[in-house]
């Protein structure tokens, strides 16, 4: 097994976590450096600190149940 290699695990209702340290180009060029263990990326638009995750997805996701449940 390749030591070098990613994993990128993409949650669905939530961010796509990158395991392993990354660095993090915006669309400016700038590099956000990073050393964590595990990086979350938003996909869902709403986080404060994006493009990092920061859980507000799951506001969305509990209010999308709490509909389904009122059905
Ligand atoms: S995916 Fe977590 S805040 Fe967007």
């Amino acid at each position: 097994m390749d030591d070098d290699r990613r994993r990128v695990v993409v949650t669905g209702e939530g961010p796509v976590l990158i395991y392993g340290p990354v660095d993090v180009e915006m669309p400016d060029g700038t590099r956000v450096p990073g050393d964590r263990a595990v990086t979350a990326l938003c996909t869902c638009g709403r986080s404060r600190r994006s493009p990092f995750c920061d859980t507000s997805h799951r506001r969305r996701v509990r209010d999308r149940r709490e509909k389904e449940d009122d059905t």
